[in-house]
């Protein structure tokens, strides 16, 4: 009997030094099967039990399973302690440092395009001027026939475009059809609108020609709009847009839509009008193709010339942020070149 308790004794004392220096759970576990498993070594002392006097089995019984249940009790204490210590070490490992600066985004901005079309829709809005959008898509019918450029008629050939599969259907050379569609949806109201977007053309593309870019028209219909509107209303745009010292001309032109028809200047801002490379040496910019609206595009859009006259421009909203910037290629405009657009 006191070999068995000391057997025990000693089998408790290694199980305890062992497991306590089991370093992680699976050093544990092999210590845990090589004493306590069905091969180890208390079940050996177990399967002694048998050999004793029938008299002492029940105290060497009770002796051996108390020992079993400290001994239980004490690999799961253990792994317990081991489990906490690696759940610890994980956290400690990805902790969130709340404090650490956060890494900076990339601060996205206006494209210089939109910034100059917001510019001008902004000024238009002072003065009275709503904005109406209409289709980049358009019917050769409103680009063209409408505005008083008949089929046969060479003025075509300044306006060619892309056209699609669907007869008649075409992308768009100006904003400028979008005048129709105000005059047939507000007939017989007056009209002060302006119709930014996006135009197309079948052009080789160079340095000063793209096949798409941005136009902003204007249109005032009502019952006594002169020309004198028309100049007045233009100069105090230019004078808010370029500033109030900058000078103003009016050169006559021709469109197919407009009678009188003319085209505005700006006086150079680069070589103040002494004449440059950039004005190249006339001293003045073009920014813009006015007039007072045809009659017969009255009349398409539903109104009485007789009772009703118009003004009408267009402008290049590009062709504006080129001369401000001193832009000398269009093409940097669609191609996407952070260095580029990060200038604005
Ligand atoms: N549509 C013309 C173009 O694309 C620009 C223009 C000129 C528009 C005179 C107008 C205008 O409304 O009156 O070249």
């Amino acid at each position: 009997m006191s070999d068995l308790a000391q057997a025990l004794a000693s089998l408790e004392a290694g199980g305890q030094a062992d497991l306590a220096a089991a370093p992680d759970a699976a050093a544990l576990d092999a210590v845990r099967v090589r004493y306590l498993g069905r091969k180890g070594s208390l079940a050996t002392i177990l399967r002694g039990l048998g050999d004793l006097d029938p008299a002492e089995r029940p105290a060497a019984g009770k002796l051996a399973n108390d020992v079993k249940q400290r001994l239980e009790a004490a690999f799961q204490a253990r792994r317990d302690a081991l489990e906490a210590a690696a759940q610890a070490a994980r956290e400690r490992a990805d902790r969130l440092d709340v404090t650490l600066p956060g890494r900076p985004r990339p601060v996205g901005r206006l494209h210089p395009s939109t910034q100059v079309l917001r510019r001008i829709c902004q000024i238009w809005a002072d003065m009275g001027f709503q904005v109406y959008r209409s289709p980049d898509v358009e019917t050769d019918e409103m680009n063209f026939e409408l505005l008083n450029i008949p089929a046969y008629h060479p003025a075509r050939d300044m306006w060619d475009t892309f056209y699609t599969t669907s007869e008649g259907i075409l992308l768009r050379t100006h904003t400028s059809p979008g005048q129709i569609r105000v005059m047939r949806e507000r007939c017989p109201e007056p009209i002060r609108v302006i119709l930014p977007g996006m135009c197309y053309r079948y052009e080789q593309i160079t340095a000063r020609s793209e096949i798409q870019f941005h136009q902003v028209e204007g249109l005032a219909v009502g019952r006594h709009v002169t020309m004198t509107d028309l100049k007045g209303t233009l100069i105090s745009f230019a004078h808010r847009m370029f500033g109030a010292e900058r000078k103003v001309r009016f050169r006559a032109s021709y469109f197919p839509f407009t009678e009188p028809s003319a085209e505005m200047d700006v006086e150079c801002g680069i070589c103040g009008g002494s004449g440059c490379a950039i004005c190249k040496h006339s001293g003045w910019l073009e920014i813009l193709g006015c007039g007072m609206v045809h009659p017969r595009v009255l009349e398409n859009g539903g109104y009485d010339p007789a009772a009703f006259s118009g003004f009408a421009f267009g402008m290049g909203p590009e062709r504006i942020t080129m001369l401000r910037h001193r832009i000398e290629d269009i093409r940097y405009f669609w191609t996407n070149d952070l260095r580029f657009l990060e200038q604005f």
